[in-house]
């Protein structure tokens, strides 16, 4: 039976990567003979919004809950619409109702990327943040009282549950399993956020009696943040918190060169949902409408999702196909943010055609 895949590339250059992103996709298809189903949508998008005055339909979650996973581009179109309308109203609509509890985002430095640690070279970076993606301390427990007056108060909680947390260090802990140097670190404060943090070591500390392959180990977030620059070959899979992972997400990528090749990954592990793949990049008004912007973040989102569907073999191929073509580093094929003077289009071709 064909594996159905929606399709929805978005604003801005969501809609000049995306279509690379397809590119390899049916590429990847046809040499692997993957029964692939794709359907575009055009919802989620700030054209949509402008056109019916809302980012999704009224029946979004019974169209797209029959999908076996769905493939983004980027949302936002700050001139238009508002960021807080556009991101509120689709992709943490979609995280949230699809139970999307894991935020994955590989760390990889690629061949021809340049890292901005002095000195690092493929090879050296090569992690996973694992980040919980529904609770902790994006929570909307709290409130305010007295507002505007001396006695002004504003609280707002955060929720671990055994659920939330055990499940999260599953996944991580699995994930650590699957990978040659079987290293998990979790990422704690628990000096001074002294009730959740030391509960979630404890549950870390639970969770790990049943991965005894696996070495861990834990830092607080401060230190944690200054090791992932000083020493990122420390790590192999990083587990967080929502808060911690948000901020280790974005500075891993980050360590790793351009924006412009990280994917993520928002994944409902039991695949009662479909989960959602797209690159860690937005919109890009500035270079929008240009054909310029890097596909290889969408692409490899592509390639996350293939493996997510248990093609392992095709994700690997896809990955190989852009290291190649960024090894090889013509100018005249790649984008302007990793060197070249190339087009959207021309390294998306190039990539499938290595594939
Ligand atoms: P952005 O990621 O869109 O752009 C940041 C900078 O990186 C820009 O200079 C852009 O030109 C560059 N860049 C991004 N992707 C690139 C690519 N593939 N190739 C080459 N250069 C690339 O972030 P920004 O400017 O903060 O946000 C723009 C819009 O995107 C906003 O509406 C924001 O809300 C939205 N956004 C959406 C996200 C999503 O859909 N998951 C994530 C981040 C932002
Ligand atoms: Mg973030």
């Amino acid at each position: 039976m064909a594996q159905r895949i929606a399709v929805i590339p978005g604003d801005g250059i969501g809609k000049e990567v995306m279509p690379e992103g397809v590119r390899i996709l049916e590429a990847a298809a046809r040499r692997f003979a993957i029964d692939l189903e794709l359907e575009a949508f055009d919802f989620a998008s700030c054209d949509y919004y402008l056109e019916h005055g809302q980012m999704l339909p009224d029946d979004w979650f019974e169209t797209l809950e029959g999908f076996d996973a769905i493939y983004y581009g980027a949302v936002g179109w700050p001139e238009t619409v508002p960021d807080h309308v556009s991101l509120w109203g689709s992709l943490l609509q979609f995280r949230r109702r699809f139970d999307q509890y894991i935020n994955l985002r590989p760390c990889r430095l690629l061949p021809g990327i340049q890292s901005p640690l002095a000195g690092r070279e493929p090879g050296d970076i090569d992690f996973y943040v694992v980040r919980e993606n529904t609770e902790g301390e994006y929570s909307s427990v709290g409130g305010k009282m007295f507002e505007g007056t001396e006695r002004e108060i504003v609280i707002q909680e955060t929720v671990m549950t055994r659920h939330g947390t055990d499940r999260v260090l599953k996944f991580a802990y699995e994930l650590a399993r699957s990978r040659p140097r079987k290293k998990l670190t979790s990422a704690t404060k628990s000096n001074g956020i002294a009730i959740t943090m030391p509960w979630w070591d404890e549950r870390v500390a639970a969770m790990g009696a049943h991965y005894p392959e696996v070495a861990v180990d834990q830092f607080h977030i401060d230190i944690l943040t200054a090791n992932f620059v000083m020493h990122p070959d420390w790590f192999d899979v990083v587990v967080a918190s929502n808060l911690f992972g948000d901020i280790l997400s974005d500075l891993g990528p980050a360590c790793t060169g351009t924006i412009g090749v990280a994917p993520s990954a928002n994944i409902n592990p039991e695949g009662t949902f479909p989960s959602l793949f797209e690159p860690v990049h937005g919109s890009a008004p500035d270079i929008a409408g240009k054909g310029i912007a890097n596909p290889i973040g969408q692409i490899w989102s592509g390639a996350m999702l293939l493996e997510h569907l248990g093609h392992r073999e095709a994700a690997d191929a896809v990955v190989s196909a852009f290291e190649a073509v960024l090894r090889d580093g013509d100018k005249r094929v790649l984008t302007p943010d990793v060197g070249g003077t190339g087009t959207t289009e021309a390294l998306g071709r190039a990539i499938a055609s290595r594939l």
